[in-house]
């Protein structure tokens, strides 16, 4: 079975580190081969503050920024969201993106690749963890954090791993193809 991982940068401000992390994660995902791995960036999806008329379990979407984001998360079979920590909450483009669409996260596994200061983004990975279930997600346990996110850049802003980090990487994607697996027969 071939299922889609789909690597989200949800970070959207200009300069931002985002791309640098998930591009290394993107590429790990990608040669730990158990997924069919894309990177998302949100930023190409410039979404509003969230602008539809009606809730989104109804999916009658009627901007266009809704309806290819929508498409786009509706592709995955599983998630993960490369996320920063900003006042040790979600940036507020990763709540707005999550609040657009329902049906489309729905009975899947996400995982959380989480950068910052001293604490590695963990806060916000957290709290991010507790709207996801909302949204009918299953978080996953295992995770990766990069502590000090600033100083794991080479002057080409490229992200260096290390050896925990790559351990924590390959775990947190082994178990969410277990779940991702798992899941896919509970969508209709
Ligand atoms: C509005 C704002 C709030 C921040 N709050 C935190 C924080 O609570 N904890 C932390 O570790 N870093 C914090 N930072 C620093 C970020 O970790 C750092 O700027 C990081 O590069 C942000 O990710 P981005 O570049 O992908 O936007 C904050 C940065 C911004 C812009």
């Amino acid at each position: 079975m071939t299922l889609k991982l789909h690597t989200i940068i949800v970070s959207t401000r200009p300069a931002r580190v985002g791309p640098s992390v998930a591009n290394w994660f993107h590429d790990f995902a990608a040669r730990h081969r158990k997924f069919d791995a894309s990177l998302v960036d949100l930023a190409d999806f410039a979404l509003p503050v969230y602008d539809e008329p009606n809730h989104p379990v109804m999916q009658k979407y009627v901007h266009e920024h809704t309806k290819k984001w929508a498409a786009s998360v509706a592709a995955a079979d599983a998630y993960v969201f490369v996320t920063p920590e900003y006042n040790f909450n979600p940036p507020p483009s990763f709540v707005n993106a999550l609040n657009y669409v329902y049906k489309e996260w729905n009975y899947k596994p996400a995982g959380f690749v989480s950068y910052g200061g001293v604490s590695g983004g963990l806060r916000a990975t957290q709290m991010a963890k507790q709207l996801v279930t909302t949204l009918k997600m299953m978080p996953m346990y295992e995770g990766v954090m990069v502590p000090m996110v600033a100083q794991m850049l080479d002057e080409n802003r490229n992200f260096k791993s290390n050896e925990p980090i790559d351990r924590s990487a390959a775990a947190m994607l082994d178990e969410l193809f277990k779940w991702a697996s798992a899941m896919k027969p509970m969508r209709g």
